[in-house]
């Protein structure tokens, strides 16, 4: 026995001797003879940021697919700030390899498949180039010999969060247009539905699918943005507008260095700001906007009904399932629900439709893009003109006259104030007859 302990803690003591010599030449540098591989950190000076290759999950979820990304180094719940690779993450087994390639950039190697993952993609005027973790939290590629010759920055491409002394917004010589988006679910960092952006007459939007703004910051007056008043609170950063012929820029900036603040967009699309509490170990959320989540447009996909006041509060319309229960689970709504029984309309024995039912559903905001039928003068009228066009999907029938909806409704939401909806009409969903019989 203590033969078998001596050679036990013989082989420990080499492992503690070969695992000493990464943690201590830490660095927040990678230069053309440092790579960083396996579980590598680079840490920024201040010990604030770290950087490395990082695998979303828990002990219930484990996930094959690693990201390169950079956390906060103090904060022991990990809090993806930036996402190299969300879109091309390193599959298991292989094991990735952070290096400056031969071309002068930060790229991520693959050694199974010998090819490059991710690359800065930057153009470079020599080969001689470092990557800095800054105290900042910036990611910089820069000549090793003159630290103001910078050829990319991870600033300059952010993913969900926005640090402080980071640029949102535009430079209008390049076209580089700073924005946040959010992740596709808690697991996958690809790239989700919902972005922070701002326009250039300088206010801010929260965006679905780049195209409908579902939040506005309203115009900047000097000191805040109009409709969002609480960014002057006590517990708030310094804001800047920046607005000329070259740039139109907004950033903050937070002079306590101890604390831990995040500020950005989450997964169902809303924005928030947070600071890190040590003794509870959580993080304390003090801004969100929208305020709710069923304000943030088609969270909850095509064919639900948001409740605010349901947990979950996504929930599919009568007669339709969850498409993909798997997003669900990860808090990825977007997928929506898909219909249980097709349609008789447009089907070999019904060219008609007029076999299809409806199911009302009231005190609700009704669905985005409606479209008016004038021609239709009451309910009756209304519902014959839906089932008349097999890609109907809805009627409304009320102040507002006649409103027919096609194809995907998104945006409905549950109004907790009974009498009120967006037309006082309600909406009428279609179903295939056999959904409504009992
Ligand atoms: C890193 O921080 C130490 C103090 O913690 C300081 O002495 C040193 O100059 C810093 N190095 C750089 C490159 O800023
Ligand atoms: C593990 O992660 C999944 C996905 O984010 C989450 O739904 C679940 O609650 C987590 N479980 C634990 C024990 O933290
Ligand atoms: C690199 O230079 C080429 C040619 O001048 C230009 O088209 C490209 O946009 C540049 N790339 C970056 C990342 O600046
Ligand atoms: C570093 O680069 C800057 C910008 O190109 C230049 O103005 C400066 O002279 C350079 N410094 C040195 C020491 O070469
Ligand atoms: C988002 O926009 C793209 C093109 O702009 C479109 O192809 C796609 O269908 C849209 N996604 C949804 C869910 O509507
Ligand atoms: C904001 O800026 C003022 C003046 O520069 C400074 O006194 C103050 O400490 C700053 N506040 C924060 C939260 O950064
Ligand atoms: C800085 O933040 C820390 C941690 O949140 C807090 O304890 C401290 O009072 C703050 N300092 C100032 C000057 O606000
Ligand atoms: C059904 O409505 C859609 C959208 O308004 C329209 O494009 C299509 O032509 C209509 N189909 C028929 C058969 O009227």
């Amino acid at each position: 026995m203590p033969l078998l302990h001596h050679v036990l803690l013989g082989f420990l003591l080499i492992l503690l001797y070969l695992r000493t010599p990464t943690s201590s030449t830490a660095t927040d540098t990678v230069s053309p003879s440092r790579a960083l591989v396996g579980s590598d950190r680079l840490v920024s000076n201040n010990s604030k940021f770290a950087l490395g290759f990082f695998k979303p999950g828990n002990e219930s979820y484990t996930n094959h697919n690693s990201y390169l990304g950079i956390w906060f180094n103090k904060v022991p719940k990990l809090t993806p700030l930036w996402t190299a690779n969300g879109n091309n993450p390193v599959v298991d087994p292989t094991s990735p390899e952070l290096a400056i390639s031969s071309d002068g950039n930060l790229a991520i190697l693959d050694h199974a498949t010998k090819s490059i993952i991710w690359s800065t993609h930057a153009n470079i005027t020599t080969k001689d180039t470092i990557a800095i973790l800054l105290n900042n939290g910036n990611l910089v590629l820069r000549s090793s010999s003159n630290s103001s010759i910078i050829f990319w920055q991870s600033f300059d491409y952010p993913t969900d969060t926005l640090f402080p002394g980071a640029k949102i917004g535009w430079d209008k010589v390049t076209g580089l247009n700073r924005r946040l988006v959010s992740r596709k679910n808690s697991i996958d960092q690809a790239p989700g539905i919902y972005s922070l952006e701002l326009g250039l007459n300088g206010d801010g939007h929260l965006l679905w699918n780049s195209t409908i703004a579902y939040w506005s910051s309203g115009q900047w007056n000097g000191r805040y943005f109009g409709l969002t008043p609480e960014m002057t609170g006590t517990l708030m950063p310094n804001f800047t507008f920046v607005h000329n012929d070259q740039e139109a820029y907004f950033i903050y900036t937070w002079d306590n260095e101890t604390a831990i603040m995040h500020a950005g967009i989450d997964v169902f699309g809303r924005g928030l700001v947070a600071t890190w509490l040590e003794e509870s170990q959580e993080w304390l959320i003090y801004y969100r906007q929208p305020e709710v989540h069923c304000d943030v447009y088609a969270i909850c996909g095509p064919f639900t009904i948001c409740d605010d006041n349901k947990d979950p509060f996504c929930n599919c319309m009568k007669g339709f399932s969850v498409r993909s229960p798997k997003d669900w689970e990860l808090d990825d709504r977007t997928g929506g629900c898909i219909r249980n029984t097709p349609l008789s309309c447009g089907s070999r024995t019904d060219r008609t439709g007029l076999t299809d039912k409806f199911y009302p559903v009231q005190s609700i905001r009704l669905p985005h893009t409606a479209e008016n039928v004038n021609v239709a003068t009451s309910a009756d009228e209304c519902s014959q003109a839906c089932l008349s066009n097999c890609s109907c999907t809805a009627y409304s029938y009320g102040k507002g006259g006649c409103s027919v909806w096609h194809d995907e409704l998104y945006n409905v939401k549950q109004l907790s104030d009974s009498s009120s909806d967006g037309n006082g009409g309600g909406l009428y969903i279609r179903l295939a007859a056999r959904e409504l019989q009992v």
